[in-house]
């Protein structure tokens, strides 16, 4: 049994342990830095957590979402964005990120988007065969380049 809600204060350490293991590459204080932004209605994105407990209510799963203007492949300017999706290891291919991805998708209604987009680096073939088993189409694949300035 998965339940998908919108995650809480209390929940801030769970979140911050699912948010690690999606980008290892970022710090725990870094990280921290983040969620303490969100809950104090500071942060610019995300702008929804959602969180999966399994039947022990054990969080086993978190989406995070946004409100892009621009999105590859997208026709209208405010579209829902999984900014990040993660289902912890020992609870894949169990239902957990479709219920996640559902529940992204009433987010993205109940805040007026017609659209929900997302990305993934070229090389994770399981995030792509997950999006498509979802009914994402795939639109594109970019390079990102920076300049110092
Ligand atoms: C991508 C991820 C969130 C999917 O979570 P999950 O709980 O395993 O997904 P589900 O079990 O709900 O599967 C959803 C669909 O994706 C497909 N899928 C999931 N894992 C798959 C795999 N390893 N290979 C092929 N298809 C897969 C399933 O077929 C399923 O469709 P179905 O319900 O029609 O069978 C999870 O693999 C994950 O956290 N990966 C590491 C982080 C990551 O890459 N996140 C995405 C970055 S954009």
């Amino acid at each position: 049994m998965i339940t998908v809600r919108p995650a809480k204060p209390r929940d801030a350490a769970a979140w911050l342990q699912l948010r690690h293991a999606l980008w290892p590459e970022d710090s725990a204080a870094e990280h921290r830095e983040g969620i303490d932004r969100f809950f104090a209605g500071a942060a610019r994105e995300p702008l929804a957590v959602l969180l999966a407990e399994d039947g022990a209510g054990c969080p086993v799963g978190l989406v995070e979402l946004s409100i892009r203007a621009y999105a590859d492949g997208c026709s209208s300017d405010r579209v829902a964005y999984v900014e990040g999706w993660f289902v912890v290891p020992q609870a894949r291919g169990h239902g957990v990120g479709r219920a996640l991805i559902a529940a992204a998708e009433e987010w993205g209604r109940s805040q007026g988007c017609r659209e929900l987009a997302s990305d993934a680096e070229p090389d994770n073939a399981v995030s792509a065969a997950a999006h498509r088993a979802l009914g994402f189409s795939e639109v594109g694949l970019v390079r990102c380049f920076r300049k110092e300035l």
